[in-house]
């Protein structure tokens, strides 16, 4: 999507053909600056604090992680140390299994000397797969809008509300939440989308609110405590969230707090959709909320919180007092049953076994 009207991915190779460049997404909203990868060990770092983030961006970077590694040593040994290295890097996002799974089927075959080109050749095959996906999942969710649009009087917005950040900085482009409205707001659709700021971490509000704002997308944040009064207030026609993590049965493993979300939705009869592409489908498993282990990350994103000062430093200050004990829950599961659809780049289906399959005919076999 664009930045300052430049078209731009949330990662892509240097110009030199070998190095690896990201947004350093730990900065936003407050700074735009690129990090260039040029090892494993950076890719891997860049996963586990979080400068890239977001199921599919994280499989694109994991990818990316394996070609940096065969290219300084392609061997077997290494091969098989990188791989379970980086799948180390953060636990709920299927698609970095999914990712390197792919390049260890390509590249354990082939001769060392063969598997740098491979896996950049894979990597690169990869983020651009991504890019395809979450475009056709902005054209399949497009209708929903459409649909909530033509039930709004003239001249009113579709009033949406997205949790957390699924939107192009959380893939390679487009986003899976985000991409329906993008597409809806590229066709002329008049949206309004309500972003949870999404506490510990505050994607939402840090960005997904830069997202939209710098395509130019009218949107309020929130804090997360606000969606059931908006709800109960007729105030949000519809919801889309993301996921890291989609169980054949249909439930829904994302940021914490999208449970509650759910709820207050089925509790006011506003319809809550899901957008994912098939790689964040884990076709192993069934009942998400006792199979899916949810990643419990460090107490201080919850007792400190960070921002820009007046005189434009960026700094961290602590909101708890000393000695009280924090949890930090990163996801919750979403069971099946609140969930009205799921948006695919194959289409959207009922948030079931039957549902997914009849997508994904070729699972059949394998899902749970
Ligand atoms: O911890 P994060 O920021 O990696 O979690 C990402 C999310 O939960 C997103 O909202 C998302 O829906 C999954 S990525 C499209």
């Amino acid at each position: 999507m664009d930045v300052d009207g430049q078209p731009t991915r949330s990662i892509a190779l240097a110009d030199d053909g070998w190095g690896v460049e990201i947004i350093d997404q730990t900065k936003l909203p407050h700074r735009f600056e690129k990090v260039r990868l040029e090892d494993w060990q950076g890719a891997a770092h860049a996963i586990k604090a979080m400068l890239v983030r977001g199921a599919p961006l994280i499989g694109a970077t994991a990818a990316y992680g394996m070609a940096l590694a065969m290219r300084d040593d392609p061997s077997e040994d290494s091969r098989a140390a990188v791989h379970d290295a980086l799948l180390a890097t953060r636990p709920t996002a299927v698609n970095l299994r999914w990712a390197l799974d792919r390049l260890a089927d390509r590249l354990a075959p082939l001769a060392p000397a063969d598997r740098m080109a491979a896996a950049y050749a894979l990597a690169t095959e990869i983020a651009d797969e991504d890019v395809a996906l979450c475009r056709s999942i902005g054209e399949n969710g497009l209708k929903l809008i459409e649909i909530a649009a033509d039930r709004k009087e003239a001249g009113t917005p579709v009033n949406l509300l997205t949790h957390c950040n699924a939107g192009w900085l959380a893939t390679v482009d487009w986003g899976t939440a985000l991409a329906p409205i993008y597409m809806a707001h590229n066709a002329g659709i008049s949206v309004h989308i309500w972003v949870d700021e999404t506490r510990p971490r505050n994607q939402g509000a840090g960005l997904t609110a830069w997202e939209l704002g710098r395509h130019g997308v009218p949107h309020t944040v929130v804090v997360d405590n606000a969606g059931g009064h908006l709800m109960q207030h007729g105030q949000v026609d519809l919801c889309i969230t993301g996921t890291d993590r989609t169980t054949a049965h249909g439930d829904v493993c994302n940021k914490i707090g999208t449970y509650l979300k759910a709820l207050a939705a089925e509790a006011n009869g506003v319809p809550f959709y899901v957008a994912l592409p098939g790689p964040t489908i884990d076709w192993r498993i069934g009942d998400g909320v006792r199979e899916i282990p949810i990643e419990q990350r460090g107490g201080d994103e919850v007792s400190k919180v960070s921002g820009l000062t007046d005189d434009g430093r960026l700094a961290e200050v602590t909101v708890t007092p000393p000695g009280s004990t924090v949890a930090n829950y990163a996801f919750d599961v979403t069971p099946a049953k609140l969930v009205s659809g799921l948006i695919t780049e194959r289409g959207i289906c009922p948030a079931s076994r039957e549902g997914l399959l009849g997508l994904y005919p070729e699972q059949r076999d394998t899902a749970a």
